[in-house]
């Protein structure tokens, strides 16, 4: 394999067995370029379980490692016609990344990377998190038999994550401060040597993994949509998401690329305020705050890549209010049936606005990623929580409080 290691900065190329995150010449971040491939083996791919290893041919991995698996991606795009139709949208699809084996997104990243670190030879591998990626790489970690240390914002992270990593046997490290404070402590930590390796989204196998989002897309509908839209936090996920759409394009598997639509929670939103205001830079945001905690990130490590995929695709960078979270959080579970984490439901929050706005035009097919599972923050619901009436253990207050009580009447 001649796959490299490419600067985004200088270019500067680097091999793919060295243990580096960011250019040893200008110091900006890694991504990985794929040896050209004059006649990839697609045809095999539909031979193989949708997923991520379904693309292994895409993927940075030596063809004899072993991969750590937990059976990652192949997640469901759920098409949901009520909420559609309650939008005035002709086709709107979920693609429910809470589907995957710790519940969120990162699996897919995770697989990649932690085959990776096995590879390299790593015994101990570490995370800053702001709460599932600390959940993946600790089950990833136990998965492979590797030492893992995750840093928390202390107090911040929900307590369904929280859980997660400590079931798995990681080490949890609570920073005082926020997730951008335990970011950096992590990223200087890494530059010795002797540190575990590091897999947040600036390690650029993981943005590997998380590509092949875009190539199930375009496998499951058989074509891509007009529009993705999907949460914005620390940014690898956009980033992902826009190298798996320009391989497609690459490869011949699509012609005409989708308009990217990142969220932001409104008060933690440096990536849509640079958007906004046309700036190429990011000012960070010093106490970032939202009930979506997965994206409460104040400076994202990959902003620069989520601005360039934001205007490459025709698309931008929106922001949505912690209530819009949660109403739409509350509206896809009610009338879909999918329950997905904050962070999620502002995809579909932001739908419902730019719909009611007609920004996405009514035949305009729409994907929006959700991220994560409900279950993993069940704080946030009982926000909204209706309270259970309680009743004597009887059929007849049962019968009332079904609204029949002349039925119950009749069957007493
Ligand atoms: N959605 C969820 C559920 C997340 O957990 C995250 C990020 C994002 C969206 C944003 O993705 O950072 O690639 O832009 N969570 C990270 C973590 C930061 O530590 O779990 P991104």
């Amino acid at each position: 394999m001649n796959h490299t290691v490419e600067c985004i900065e200088c270019g500067a190329t680097h091999p793919l067995n060295e243990r580096a995150y960011v250019c040893s010449k200008c110091g900006g971040l890694l991504e990985i370029r794929l040896a050209d491939r004059s006649e990839p083996d697609i045809r095999r791919w539909g031979t193989r379980p949708l997923g991520v290893w379904r693309y292994r041919e895409m993927l940075p991995i030596d063809e004899k490692a072993e991969v750590i698996s937990l059976g990652e991606g192949g997640t469901g795009l759920h098409e949901c016609r009520r909420l559609a139709h309650d939008l005035g949208l002709k086709r709107l699809h979920v693609k429910n990344e809470g589907e995957n084996p710790t519940g969120s997104f990162k699996d897919r990243g995770m697989t990649v990377g932690v085959t990776q670190a096995v590879e390299l030879g790593a015994d101990s591998v570490m995370c800053a998190s702001t709460g599932n990626t600390s959940a993946s790489l600790a089950a990833y970690a136990a998965r492979a038999g590797l030492k893992c240390f995750v840093m928390i914002p202390a107090g911040k992270i929900a307590a369904g994550k929280l859980a997660q990593a400590v079931v798995h046997g990681a080490s949890i490290i609570e920073v005082d401060g926020n997730f951008d404070d335990a970011m950096r402590a992590v990223v200087e930590a890494a530059r010795n040597a002797r540190s575990p390796y590091l897999l947040n989204s600036i390690n650029p196998f993981r943005i590997e993994g998380q590509k092949t989002v875009a190539y199930e897309i375009n496998d499951q509908l058989g074509r891509l949509p007009d529009i993705i839209v999907l949460p914005v936090g620390n940014a690898g996920n956009i980033t992902a998401l826009w190298k798996g759409l320009l391989e497609l394009r690459a490869l011949g598997l699509a012609d005409r690329l989708p308009r990217l639509i990142g969220v932001q929670a409104e008060r933690a939103s440096p990536i849509a305020n640079a958007f906004r205001s046309r700036l190429d830079y990011v000012e960070p945001v010093a106490n970032p705050e939202t009930v979506a905690t997965a994206i409460r990130i104040g400076s994202p490590v990959n902003w620069k890549r989520a601005l360039a995929a934001a205007k490459d695709s025709s698309g931008f960078i929106e922001t949505v209010t912690d209530r819009e979270i949660l109403e739409a959080q509350e509206a896809l579970a009610s009338r879909e049936g999918i329950f997905i984490e904050p962070a999620s439901a502002s995809t579909i929050a932001c739908v419902r606005k730019l719909a009611h706005e007609r920004t996405i035009k009514a035949d305009e097919e729409t994907v929006c990623i959700a991220t994560g599972h409900g279950l993993k923050d069940q704080e946030a619901v009982s926000l909204l929580a209706r309270p259970p009436v309680r009743v004597r253990a009887s059929r007849e207050s049962v019968m009332a409080v079904l609204g029949i009580p002349e039925l119950a009447a009749a069957l007493s």
